[in-house]
């Protein structure tokens, strides 16, 4: 039995997803735990650090009673049976792969300072997003490291939440992915996961497979998602050459039972931290592969969603009189998407500065996010 969860990384994903665990099994003691010290505070004071309608309720249901944010790493990691590593992996900056590649630099260091400090056997569970086979690399990586006697046991449990919805998605979700090495060891440590999980989900939506199926299946999941929201968008900038409204059209298309209506709104493009540095981890694991025409197919939806915000900006700029030079242009909402205060790659930044490139004046406004925040996301390298 599962007595003592910890979780590596207190940001949209751990945090949320671990604060249902704590809710949903009184039993589990949960302990999220995390190197940034303002976060750790957040989380331990009235204003929680992220925004996400329900998170505060649970959260203050089961804070001090099976529920605990730290940032004593070591200890939470000494004292759990059952590790989740939910640390970011956002796109490379430099070197091999910069620009493409998923920047694994935090995995492998919570991974380490797993194999450095536990004194018993652990399950891992690779919470974030990560390319197919890091797996394997975590497991090299505790083997190598760890002292004698100690097993540890790799899951792969990709989290499907939407910022937003994230509630409601942990605690209603369309299904749980949970992989593991094919060997009994691995099986009975999936068990274990599965049996969490059950407490509150249907079993049949608790989906069980290999390490790697479920490693891939969640970076095909958000791909095929965000190909979606690109093929509207194409077929927007054909809808307003040729007087067809793209709202019609998305509907006539969505009400065939086998496209479905959802995700057929055309927009500015699609943000957020995930789509865009999952396909783009996608691009780099085919190029890696030597399916260069596999990758040229997923990267043109990202070329798709940079076209449509460039393409929006210069219709405002056409509509009004192909200038807007030191024209006040109001901007309502700055998250990349409503229900939520992150901004990360949000489409309202790119909209931003080109408007300021245009010397247009703007003036933004977000309730979940503050100046201090929007000033930063506009001051960026390269924005
Ligand atoms: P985040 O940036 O909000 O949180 C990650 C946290 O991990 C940060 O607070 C960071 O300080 C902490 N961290 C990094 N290294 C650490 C270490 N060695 N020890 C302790 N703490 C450490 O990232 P977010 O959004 O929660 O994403 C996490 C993962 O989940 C990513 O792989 C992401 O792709 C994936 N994901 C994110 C979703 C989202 O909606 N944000 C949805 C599904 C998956």
């Amino acid at each position: 039995m599962v007595k003592n969860i910890c979780c590596i990384g207190a940001g949209y994903v751990g945090g949320p997803s671990c604060a249902v665990i704590a809710y949903k099994c009184h039993d589990i003691k949960i302990t999220i735990v995390d190197l940034n010290q303002a976060r750790i505070d957040a989380w331990n004071s009235d204003v929680l650090p992220i925004y996400e309608p329900g998170l505060d309720e649970i959260v203050f249901a089961r804070r001090g009673k099976n529920l605990f944010f730290t940032t004593e790493v070591d200890q939470a990691i000494i004292d759990a049976d059952m590790i989740f590593v939910s640390v970011n992996t956002p796109t490379k900056k430099a070197g091999m792969g910069a620009g493409m590649a998923a920047d694994l630099a935090y995995i492998e260091n919570a991974t380490r300072r797993i194999a450095q400090v536990a004194t018993s056997s652990k399950i891992v569970i690779e919470k974030s997003t990560v390319p197919c086979r890091t797996a394997q690399s975590m497991r090299t990586v505790l083997e190598a490291n760890s002292s004698g006697g100690i097993r540890f046991d790799i899951l792969s449990n990709p989290e499907f939440l939407a910022e937003g919805t994230a509630i409601k998605d942990l605690t209603n979700p369309d299904r749980v992915l949970i992989g593991c090495l094919q060997t009994p060891e691995g099986f009975a440590a999936q068990q274990k996961l599965v049996s969490i999980y059950t407490n509150w989900i249907p079993k049949e939506r608790v989906i069980t497979m290999n390490l790697w199926s479920s490693e891939l299946s969640k970076l095909a999941a958000n791909a095929l998602l965000a190909q979606r929201i690109s093929s509207i968008n194409a077929l927007s900038a054909i809808c307003e050459a040729t007087g067809a409204d793209v709202d019609e059209v998305a509907y006539a298309c969505g009400t065939d039972s086998r496209i479905g209506p959802k995700f057929l709104k055309a927009s500015v493009g699609f943000g957020g931290s995930c789509f865009q540095k999952d396909i783009l981890n996608l691009v780099y694991l085919s190029e890696q592969l030597y399916l260069p025409e596999v990758a040229a197919y997923w990267k043109s939806v990202v070329t798709m969603n940079e076209y449509q915000k460039q393409r929006f900006t210069h219709r405002i700029v056409r509509t009004l009189f192909n200038t807007v030079t030191f024209k006040r242009i109001a901007l309502l909402g700055f998250a990349f998407k409503k229900d939520t205060g992150d901004t990360r790659e949000s489409a309202a930044i790119t909209l931003c500065s080109y408007l300021i490139q245009e010397r247009a004046h703007v003036a933004v406004y977000d309730p979940k996010v503050g100046a201090k925040q929007i000033r930063m996301d506009l001051t960026e390298p390269g924005v």
